[in-house]
């Protein structure tokens, strides 16, 4: 029996049984997957007993992987290989992170909605978050469905924001927090980047919002009118009748699509349960605007 779907409601987020990702997957196995990834945007699969390699041939089914942006922090051993993004609150010897520590003051980012790697010239497409240990309380991940999001705007509204280009940069998310502190290598390493508002994705011509608390200004208006028109969108983006929250069991596997979905995750006693999840993520192929055909001029603000 092939993998078997059983979504969660009709087009976002699905559970998938009978298939086993420790193993080499069939083509059909392959393809049913990639179609329902199009469609559901969210794929839960449970009960996965994956090694880090599996996880990472996994994803590479998806495409080619990204290199975790904590390669660029120079003050940080890595407690996982490059190709994944470290997301649990742990430190290289597998304690809890400290109170005070820079690794949590960065992770908070991760409790803002955001898409992954949208700070990126060449954002993420599909983000791969497993599971190995999880509190016994909060610590969720939550979805939004950025289709649903942009179908339900006043025309008016999407006419207004087709065509609109946002800046997007991990410094304007870690300030919405109060944190500033980074060096001038770490500023220059992730400068900023341009991405389209809305986008259409080529495997189902469907529009989506895309959007994230990277987002800071919009390309060609005032720098106040950009940041309220990008808030009211979130605020919009992220009603619950939008969202499905993961509530998450050892050993699941989650994998997300950055360009049709938003995410983040939920509170927890971080400084009490130990919350090992880790990430593979595949990039996309392009930039959202050159794959939309629109030429930015970086310097064209305000
Ligand atoms: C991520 C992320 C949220 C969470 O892995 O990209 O934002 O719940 N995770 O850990
Ligand atoms: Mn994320």
């Amino acid at each position: 029996m092939g993998a078997q779907f059983w979504p969660v409601t009709e087009n976002f987020a699905a559970e998938v049984g009978d298939v086993d990702l420790s193993q080499p997957l069939s083509a059909e196995d392959v393809a049913a997957i990639r179609s329902a990834f199009d469609r559901y945007a969210v794929l839960v699969f449970p009960g996965q007993e994956l090694s880090t390699g599996q996880h990472l041939d996994f994803a590479r089914h998806f495409g080619p992987l990204e290199t975790s942006i904590a390669t660029h922090r120079k003050d940080t051993k890595l407690r996982v290989v490059p190709e994944i993004a470290d997301v649990s609150n742990l430190t290289p010897d597998n304690k809890v992170w400290g109170e005070k520590s820079r690794q949590r003051m960065f992770q908070l980012g991760n409790r803002l909605w955001h898409s992954d790697s949208t700070f990126k010239h060449t954002p993420a497409y599909a983000s791969l978050l497993y599971a190995r240990s999880i509190p016994p309380v909060g610590g969720h991940t939550e979805f939004t469905d950025m289709r649903a999001a942009y179908d339900a705007l006043p025309v008016a509204t999407k006419q207004k924001i087709d065509r609109l280009v946002c800046e997007h940069s991990i410094f304007t998310s870690r300030a919405k927090l109060g944190y500033t502190d980074f060096s001038a290598e770490e500023r220059a390493a992730m400068p900023p980047v341009p991405q389209v508002m809305v986008r259409t994705i080529p495997q189902t011509g469907r529009k989506c919002l895309y959007l994230a608390s990277h987002a800071g200004r919009v390309f060609g208006m005032d720098d106040a009118a950009g940041a309220a028109l990008i808030e009211e969108l979130m605020a919009h983006a992220t009603q619950r009748q939008f969202v499905y929250t993961h509530r998450w069991r050892v050993n699941d596997l989650v994998i997300w699509d950055n360009r049709q979905t938003l995410h983040r995750g939920t509170a927890f006693d971080d400084l009490r349960w130990k919350r090992d999840v880790q990430r593979a993520t595949v990039e996309d192929v392009a930039n959202s605007c050159e794959q939309a055909g629109l030429k930015v001029d970086l310097q064209a603000t305000g």
